[in-house]
């Protein structure tokens, strides 16, 4: 039985679904989406989590109406500016992902905030992809190796699938254990580098459903997990 996942990662989809279905707005779906992060993030720290990323808007996002992605960085603000408060607290690091061109100014100063409040504490890490996509991240992993190996820093034969980590938006671990929410069995351009050797848990509650107990459930399916990492089992 593998030990609980180092690195856990979720698309947290479905937000807009879950509102339409209760003949709500969209924009009710991701208010309690937030709450639902909260709620994991804590979790996820107190079950002994190191990582916890969260695919929180894409960069292909931005193709949705402008009163929908308004909507969600005013309530990312809201949150990072209050609500986020017992993450801090917990001893939580938190960063981001993602560009930060094409944000809005009070959202990339809300980051900024956060980012610095938090640097300081080592009890594990919640990193927000926002404004992300994972071909993008290693578009702009390979321009800074790109300027590395061009001012000597980086001898090309130097780099290697380890040390290119070091060059995406987080030098963060692998991830141990993929979720999506929300029915999809897709990877929407998330993190495609680091889930290398993830294992993958769809499941179909829509994300603002998704409950604690939920995540344990899908921790014990990684659990029970034969990973081989293209080795042959030896037992
Ligand atoms: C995920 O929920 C949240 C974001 C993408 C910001 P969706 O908004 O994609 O919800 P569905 O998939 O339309 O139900
Ligand atoms: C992925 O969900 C992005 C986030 C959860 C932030 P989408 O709803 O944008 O993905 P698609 O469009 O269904 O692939
Ligand atoms: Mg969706």
């Amino acid at each position: 039985m593998n030990t609980i996942p180092n690195h856990v990662a979720i698309i947290m989809d479905g937000n807009g679904r879950w509102a339409t279905e209760r003949g709500k707005k969209r924009s009710e779906g991701h208010k309690e989406g937030a709450k639902a992060l909260e709620r994991l993030a804590l979790h996820a720290e107190k079950l002994g989590v190191k990582v916890l990323s969260v695919y929180a808007f894409s960069t292909d996002n931005f193709k949705r109406s402008k009163e929908e992605v308004d909507y969600l960085m005013n309530l990312i603000i809201y949150y990072l500016n209050n609500k986020l408060q017992t993450v801090v607290d917990r001893g939580i690091k938190i960063v981001f992902s993602g560009r930060k061109i094409g944000l809005r100014d009070d959202v990339i100063a809300a980051i900024d905030t956060i980012t610095d409040k938090t640097k300081n504490n080592d009890k594990c890490i919640l990193n927000i992809c926002l404004n992300y996509g994972a071909q993008e991240e290693i578009v702009d992993a390979s321009l800074k190796v790109a300027d590395d190996i061009s001012t000597g820093k980086l001898k090309k034969e130097d780099l290697n699938r380890d040390n290119f980590y070091k060059y995406l938006y987080q030098d963060l671990p692998p991830i141990d254990l993929l979720i999506r929410t929300g029915r999809e069995h897709r990877l929407s351009n998330f993190m495609l580098y680091q889930a290398f050797y993830a294992e993958i848990y769809f499941v179909d509650t829509y994300f603002p459903d998704f409950l604690e107990n939920n995540l344990e459930e899908a921790i014990s399916y990684y659990q029970n997990r034969d990973r081989r990492f293209g080795n042959v089992k030896t037992d």
